[in-house]
């Protein structure tokens, strides 16, 4: 406490003196810019590097292995790790392609788009006798088809001169009809797998997880709305719906869960793996599609995370029904939830800034960024709405990547709420 309240007044200290005698902020601001430009420069390569790589080694398989350069076709093989079901002459679905056409329009590639969306157009096929994970087949194939095709048709991009006529969105509709088939259960909770030619296999298993029935409200409900198709909204919807209502009496969710009986089968839970995108689900729906339904179950969801699953800086796993901890672990997928905080414009002990510094006195902005430049933080996420970083703890110190507690340092960022959403109150 003495350490947070000196720590307070140093930096109020700096905070003071950098107002008062800004040495070189301008200076600093052009290093910042050309850092940017740098780090830009050093994405753009990457991707690349990538890309052809998969396209030359790979494609129309669905991922490069790059050791070996050779490729797997992970969409399905996740469901069948021993190959017993693929077709002879499966070839994949060219998933690294589909999830790359909207990186190829933000680096402003639009022959390579067109090049790649002609190609999806007439080859891709889902007819094919393969089990597929919904989840995966959902946030990767149908999200890269519409996400697709919204930028196809997005009229301030000319980005496919007229030889675009919505063949990504058949695609995604012929997809979206396979789905359905998953949610055909007496609670309408959708199966984990289907086989995309014949629906759901016999004996197929009823255990689904949490992200499993939470995280197909974005894709699908934006279907219906590109198709005027009501059904793929109305699935996910209901399935949320009905997940909802399983929550206990603390707001809290399980992690894997029985389609079939509606019961849960592994009570504990925690925001990483199995349960993470339901959240964030939850919150983007409502920015989506305005529904405030979408941000009363968010509120809820996530005031009982941070009363439950928060300790000091760190989030851990709880049981549902008691709230008592259950797992003292770290995981990697829960580093989207300070990016997650920083959209709703609530910094918890998390070390959050944003708005492109622009609204805060120019000496705390400094302290940040030579904190940023000399830490070297490697976990930074950029902010789906504007470029904002979140740093979430994991630094680099004298060249070894350390999980850091960085509760120490005092909160920066005064909570301004997103006009119109109704406040978070704690
Ligand atoms: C898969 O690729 C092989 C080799 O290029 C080709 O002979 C076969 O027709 C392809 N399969 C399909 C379903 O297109
Ligand atoms: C677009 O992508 C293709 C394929 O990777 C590449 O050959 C080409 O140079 C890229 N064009 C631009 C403008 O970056
Ligand atoms: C499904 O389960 C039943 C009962 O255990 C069994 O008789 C049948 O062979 C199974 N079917 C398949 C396709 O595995
Ligand atoms: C991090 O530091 C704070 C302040 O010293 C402390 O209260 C908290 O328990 C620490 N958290 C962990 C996980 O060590």
């Amino acid at each position: 406490m003495i350490a947070e309240k000196s720590a307070t007044w140093i930096l109020l200290l700096l905070v003071i003196f950098s107002v008062f005698f800004d040495p070189s902020v301008s200076q600093l601001d052009s290093r910042w810019a050309a850092k940017k430009r740098q780090m830009r420069e050093k994405v753009r390569k990457m991707f690349y590097h990538a890309y052809e790589n998969y396209i030359a080694h790979a494609f129309p398989h669905d991922e490069l292995k790059p050791l070996t350069k050779s490729f797997t076709d992970s969409l399905s093989e996740l469901g069948n790790l021993k190959l017993e079901h693929l077709p002879q002459d499966y070839n994949g679905s060219a998933l690294t392609l589909i999830e790359s056409l909207s990186s190829l329009v933000i680096l402003g590639n639009y022959t390579e788009f067109g090049r790649a969306v002609l190609w999806l157009s007439e080859n891709l096929n889902f007819d094919v006798d393969a089990r597929v994970n919904l989840f995966e087949c959902n946030i990767r194939v149908l999200g890269g088809l519409v996400s697709a095709h919204l930028l196809a048709t997005d009229s301030t991009n000319r980005l496919l001169q007229g030889s675009y006529n919505n063949q990504l969105l058949y695609l995604a509709e012929d997809l979206g009809q396979r789905f359905l088939f998953a949610f055909d259960t007496p609670t309408g909770l959708p199966y984990a797998w289907i086989n995309l030619k014949y629906g759901v296999m016999e004996n197929e298993t009823t255990e689904t997880s949490t992200s499993g029935c939470g995280s197909l409200i974005l894709e699908m409900g934006a279907l219906s709305q590109l198709t005027g198709d009501p059904r793929y909204e109305s699935a996910a919807l209901r399935a949320l719906r009905k997940l909802w209502s399983m929550r206990s009496s603390l707001n809290l969710l399980g992690t894997t869960l029985d389609v079939a009986t509606g019961e849960w089968i592994e009570h504990s839970s925690g925001i990483g793996a199995g349960v993470d995108s339901f959240y964030e689900y939850l919150y983007k729906a409502h920015i989506l599609f305005g529904k405030e339904e979408f941000w009363r179950m968010f509120h809820s969801a996530y005031l009982a995370v941070q009363k439950y699953f928060r300790h000091g800086p760190w989030y851990h796993e709880a049981d549902m029904r008691t709230g008592k901890a259950t797992y003292w672990q770290l995981t990697s997928l829960q580093a989207f939830w300070p990016g997650l905080q920083l959209q709703i414009h609530h910094i918890g002990n998390s070390f959050i800034f944003g708005r492109s510094m622009g609204c805060y006195p120019k000496g705390i902005c400094w302290i940040i960024k030579q904190y940023i430049l000399q830490r070297s933080i490697i976990h930074c996420a950029l902010n789906w709405q504007s470029p904002h970083f979140t740093c979430i703890k994991q630094l680099k110190i004298h060249g070894i990547y350390k999980w850091v507690n960085l509760s120490l340092i005092p909160l920066i960022y005064t909570p301004k709420w997103k006009e119109g959403l109704p406040a978070l109150e704690m």
